[in-house]
């Protein structure tokens, strides 16, 4: 599998291994087999959370279950664990306070069974706290090497930016990667977003992205399978036409429409306006999953990525 350099010569995958539904919907056995394939396939990027997941267990389920998984194997050097703080769990505790941060790093340490994240992220804004408070609160993990590298989701692009300065103004540690929802089929940008946050992204964010080339790590990029179904795209994406180019070209070459929603999203940084994409998939399912990087492997021409691009 490829590999993308992030910044402090962090390489990651291509694609990142979802970890959110794992120790709850996703049991133990299934998702053992996910992560042993994804390492065996060279893939080293997972994702978790401090909260995952929470609406369908505690949420401690997530990290716990990769820090025995990191243990079992003695794996911890080959992979990248990115982790998360500051959405609620169970409707309370969000927000990005230093204490807030300094209490679920050391609680994500403990659970992740490790002395460093290596990259550590804001899950959302918080608004109601001074945004120097969270600039220093996450530089101090960085310089007490408990954290290596700090992203930012669900983000507003202008928030995001306004961190950075800060953090430059300041001589603190910058956000290097942006999680974000993105996939191939379009958001309705016109429809209001679940939170006061906008969690797409449209052009503008792209454009900055690629500006500053900071990478975006895509979430929920096979929209839950629609892909292979369409009765099960959301309300909030718009199919037609798109849809149709992009399943119409995965039978041509012989690959399930999600592997190739993986490929564009790998090969994007090719076409005007968009930046380095990190394809952020999850499954219970190993053949679903190893389909699914198939993707990453694909060449796609230049012809191919316009017309996919344009549909
Ligand atoms: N930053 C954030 O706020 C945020 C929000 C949401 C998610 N995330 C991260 O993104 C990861 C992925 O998110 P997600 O689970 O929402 O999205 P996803 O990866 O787009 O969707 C996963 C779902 O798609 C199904 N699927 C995958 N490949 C399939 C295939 N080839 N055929 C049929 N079904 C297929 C899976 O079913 P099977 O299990 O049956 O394979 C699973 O139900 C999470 O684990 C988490 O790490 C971050």
């Amino acid at each position: 599998m490829k590999q993308i350099l992030l910044s402090n010569g962090l390489s990651v995958s291509s694609v990142c291994l979802g970890a959110m539904n794992f120790g709850t919907t996703t049991s133990k056995q299934d998702a053992y087999a996910v992560l042993d394939a994804f390492l065996d396939q060279g893939g080293n990027f997972i994702d978790t959370s401090n909260n995952y997941a929470h609406w369908q267990g505690t949420g401690d389920e997530s990290e716990t279950l990769l820090g025995e998984w990191l243990h079992d194997r003695g794996c911890r050097d080959k992979v990248i664990i990115a982790t998360k703080v500051g959405f609620d769990r169970k409707g309370v505790g969000a927000g990005l306070k230093k204490e807030q941060i300094e209490y679920w790093c050391n609680e994500s340490l403990r659970k992740l069974q490790t002395d460093y994240i290596d990259l550590y992220y804001a899950h959302t804004d918080d608004m109601s706290t001074p945004m120097e408070e969270t600039v220093a609160a996450f530089d101090s993990l960085v310089k007490q090497g408990k954290v290596r590298l700090l992203g930012g989701s669900n983000y507003d692009t202008w928030r995001f930016s306004e961190f950075n300065y800060t953090a430059r103004d300041m001589g603190c540690t910058p956000y290097t990667v942006m999680q974000q929802r993105f996939s191939y089929l379009n958001c309705r940008l016109d429809l209001k977003p679940n939170y006061i946050f906008n969690e797409n992204v449209g052009r503008e964010r792209l454009r900055y992205l690629e500006d500053k080339d900071i990478p975006l790590v895509a979430y929920s990029c096979l929209i839950r399978g629609a892909y292979e179904d369409p009765s099960r795209i959301p309300e909030n994406y718009v199919g037609g036409a798109r849809y149709e180019t992009i399943v119409k070209m995965a039978k041509e070459k012989g690959v399930s429409t999600s592997a190739l929603v993986v490929a564009w999203l790998c090969n994007v940084h090719r076409m005007k306006g968009f930046p380095r994409v990190i394809p952020l998939f999850a499954s219970s399912k190993l053949h679903h999953f190893l389909g699914n990087c198939e993707g990453a492997e694909l060449t796609l021409t230049d012809e191919e990525m316009a017309l996919l691009t344009n549909a």
